[in-house]
């Protein structure tokens, strides 16, 4: 967590102004500013919050939410933004789209609200649906509730699998940079290699580096670069001992997707040596990138998906899709979780991904990346020393800031403030980084209103 550079008493506890400032009222279709903020009304609660949450928890932006709809979100103040956080790029279909919302409510009378392993049709039917949406190869769901645990199941089923075909072929290999969650598995799969708490951190975990630098163009020879690296790893281990590989669609700290070349060496070599691919698409499934599956970008086969986020928009639930054989190496009852494939969730991924159908928000999100980008080109141009580069894909874009870390560091907490007080939400990364990440529903004059407070939020910055 990069540190603050408030003077104490003005901080609450956490990154963000604990004293109200002054805004500017706005009052447009999609946004409503009309109070100072944090809201005078709203600090007590804020410092309470503070008191009682750990500092690790301490980092959204000082507001209350109360209400969501759509593509926005409300306090009890009057105040309305537009949402491009989608919380954390989950919202697909919006926030709390009425389909799932009479789906959850009407389901809540039969009492079904635990089920446990316990048999429901529900859950079937979403395991059924899946199944139709995913590729061939996936023939079995494993569920759970959070992005988190799949990923740690995968790894699990990986493992488990590779030693089956050969003692030792327990290596698993990850690119530096990707995020696949903070359960220790997950987290040993993400960032660097260099995690002092852990005392004895996994040594059978190898990291690729990332193949795309911020602001690279796609020019160089990808497969070369596959080959270099990981035949780099060849002294710290036999490639017919790898088990798996993950692959974090597309980084999403950066919106940073992989050169489709790179990924199709990859595979290649992953058949070669009988090694799983693994996808996490917790982040950029179900439409978010433009495709019910980010990985189709590439034109290659999944091996294991890990699901999440956007399977319902709304309530927790998580999955890794993927063939009986390797999804079925576990003994029965031999992991067990209490709350996998809740009914009111299953409810809700189904209403959801029914949506997502009856409303094409998947080529809306092709459709809107365009009106991303040329938003995104045109203030670039207006600030060439203040950004660096932008990227993404579909509805998951990211403008990286320029400087050095510290001061890239501090604008992008300034920048997102700024954006608050001007009616647009965006989750703060911790990065140089300012995620634009919408749900797909959005109308596209409120995304260009979106944008356009982003550039009037850094003009007040860098004026
Ligand atoms: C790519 C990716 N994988 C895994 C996770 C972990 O999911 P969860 O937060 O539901 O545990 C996330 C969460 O942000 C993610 O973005």
């Amino acid at each position: 967590m990069p540190q603050t550079s408030q003077p104490s008493g003005l901080v609450l506890k956490n990154m963000f102004l604990q004293e109200p400032q002054k805004t500017t009222s706005i009052e447009t279709a999609h946004r409503r500013i009309a109070t100072a903020l944090p809201v005078p009304e709203s600090v007590e609660s804020l410092k309470a919050a503070a008191d009682v949450y750990p500092h690790v928890n301490c980092y959204p932006v000082p507001v209350v939410w109360d209400r969501a709809e759509g593509y926005q979100v409300a306090d009890k103040y009057g105040n309305r933004w537009i949402d491009f956080s989608s919380t954390a790029v989950m919202c697909n279909t919006g926030h709390g789209h009425p389909a799932i919302r009479s789906a959850v409510e009407d389901f809540a009378r039969t009492g079904l609200l635990a089920q446990f392993s316990f048999a429901s049709d529900i859950r079937l039917e979403l395991a059924q649906r899946l199944l139709e949406l995913a590729p061939d190869s996936c023939e079995k769901v494993y569920f759970w509730t959070v992005g988190s645990e799949a990923i740690e199941s995968a790894f699990r089923l990986a493992r488990e699998y590779g030693i089956r075909k050969r003692p030792g072929k327990y290596h698993i290999l990850t690119h530096s940079g990707d995020y696949h969650g903070w359960t220790l598995g997950a987290h040993q799969l993400s960032g660097k290699a260099d995690k002092p708490w852990l005392a004895s951190r996994d040594q059978n975990i190898h990291f690729l580096p990332f193949p795309m630098q911020i602001g690279q163009t796609d020019e160089a020879d990808w497969a070369e670069f596959f080959d270099r690296n990981v035949s780099a790893l060849s002294n710290e281990v036999d490639a017919d001992d790898v088990a798996a590989i993950f692959i974090e669609t597309l980084q999403g700290w950066g919106a940073l997707p992989l050169p489709v070349e790179y990924m199709q060496r990859l595979r290649a070599w992953a058949d070669e040596h009988e090694v799983l691919v693994i996808f996490d698409e917790v982040q950029t499934g179900f439409g978010r990138t433009g495709k019910w599956f980010a990985h189709e970008h590439y034109g290659v086969r999944a091996d294991l998906i890990c699901i999440g986020k956007g399977v319902t928009s709304t309530l927790p639930l998580a999955a890794v899709l993927g063939p009986a054989a390797v999804l079925d190496v576990l003994s029965p009852g031999e992991i067990t979780t209490t709350h996998a494939a809740h009914p009111l969730s299953c409810v809700a991924a189904l209403a959801n991904l029914e949506v997502l159908e009856d409303e094409s928000l998947i080529d809306e999100a092709t459709r809107k990346q365009s009106i991303i980008e040329s938003e995104l080109a045109s203030l670039s141009s207006r600030f060439p020393n203040h950004i660096k580069a932008t990227s993404g894909l579909g509805m998951v874009h990211a403008i990286h800031l320029a400087g050095e870390a510290d001061t890239a560091n501090q604008l992008a907490r300034d920048l997102t403030w700024e954006c608050v007080k001007r009616g647009l939400m965006l989750f703060f990364t911790g990065r140089p980084t300012i995620k634009v990440c919408p749900p797909l529903m959005i109308p596209d004059d409120a995304l260009v209103e979106g944008i356009g407070a982003i550039g009037e939020a850094l003009q007040a910055l860098t004026a």
